[in-house]
């Protein structure tokens, strides 16, 4: 049998995802174990949860953060950022921000910098195989992603997104979904890369929505959804059965389109 992966998890809430990732660890559905869970803000429930599950806990403030940044001068920002953070590299990968005028883009780039890599300061003594957003509501950048995902052919940082993507990027997938008159919601689990919520996909689960739905039925239909899904993911992720590969297609138009997929391959 493979060795047992090492998970670190990043959560922002009430961590259901954490404990159904957790729970599924301990029932040997997943051929691993959580090692951290860290946290972007102190009042995190899901922390007390993992606390309780005996998961090591930090949390890196990205509220404060960015509060001192912008209480800050130039010359005490400029000392803050980590002496590898390159402006110019994360600006040209990133495509989190596109519509940002370009203060905004590197004051965001800055402080996200900031904050990412005191949060690789504190993942540093539980050393993973996959890093799982389990409702982390930060966008990630490049900086953090690329200090991570050090071998390009195999991404290991996972996200659920409350929606099927690539419909409802953002922070209320349930809610747009509803909003939209969507007769149909659910939730996908991909892979991060340097946009937002536009990485290679993994799983996606769904679920009808009736005329008698509230945005909080559909947030519920969806949660269920999403304990089930992710904990699949993961399986299969240490189960060495995901591959990401380049699918190129030509349209009628003779233009060609690229883009890194998830084949889920046999187990071996
Ligand atoms: C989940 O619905 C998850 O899909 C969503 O946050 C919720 C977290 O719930 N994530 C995002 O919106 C990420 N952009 P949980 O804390 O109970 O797992």
């Amino acid at each position: 049998m493979k060795k047992p992966i090492r998970i670190g998890a990043l959560i922002s809430g009430t961590g259901s995802n954490l404990d159904a990732i957790v729970g599924a660890c301990d029932a040997g559905k997943i051929n691993g174990r959580v090692v951290f869970a860290g946290a972007d803000n102190p009042g995190a429930k899901g922390l007390g949860k993992a606390k309780k599950a005996n998961i090591p806990t930090f949390v890196v403030d990205y509220a404060d953060i960015i509060r001192q940044f912008g209480a800050g001068t130039e010359q005490e920002n400029e000392e803050k950022l980590p002496p590898d953070f390159d402006l110019d590299d994360i600006s040209r990968k990133q495509s989190i921000a596109p519509f940002f005028d370009t203060n905004r883009v590197h004051t965001f780039l800055k402080t996200r910098g900031i904050a990412e890599a005191a949060l690789l300061e504190k993942m540093g003594p539980y050393p993973f195989d996959l890093l799982v957003l389990a409702g982390f509501m930060r966008n990630l950048t490049p900086y953090f992603i690329d200090r991570v995902n050090t071998d390009p052919a195999h991404p290991k940082i996972m996200n659920i997104h409350p929606a099927l993507l690539p419909a409802f990027p953002g922070t209320d997938g349930y809610g747009d979904t509803f909003r939209y008159g969507c007769r149909i919601g659910g939730c996908t689990v991909h892979f991060v890369d340097y946009g937002e919520d536009s990485g290679p996909i993994i799983g996606q689960s769904c679920f009808p929505i009736d005329d008698d739905d509230t945005i909080e039925s559909v947030r519920k239909k969806g949660l269920e959804r999403e304990w089930a899904l992710y904990p699949e993911c993961i399986r299969l992720f240490a189960d060495n059965r995901l591959k990401t590969v380049q699918m190129t297609n030509t349209l009628k138009n003779g233009k060609i389109v690229q883009r890194t997929v998830v084949k889920i391959v046999r187990p071996s």
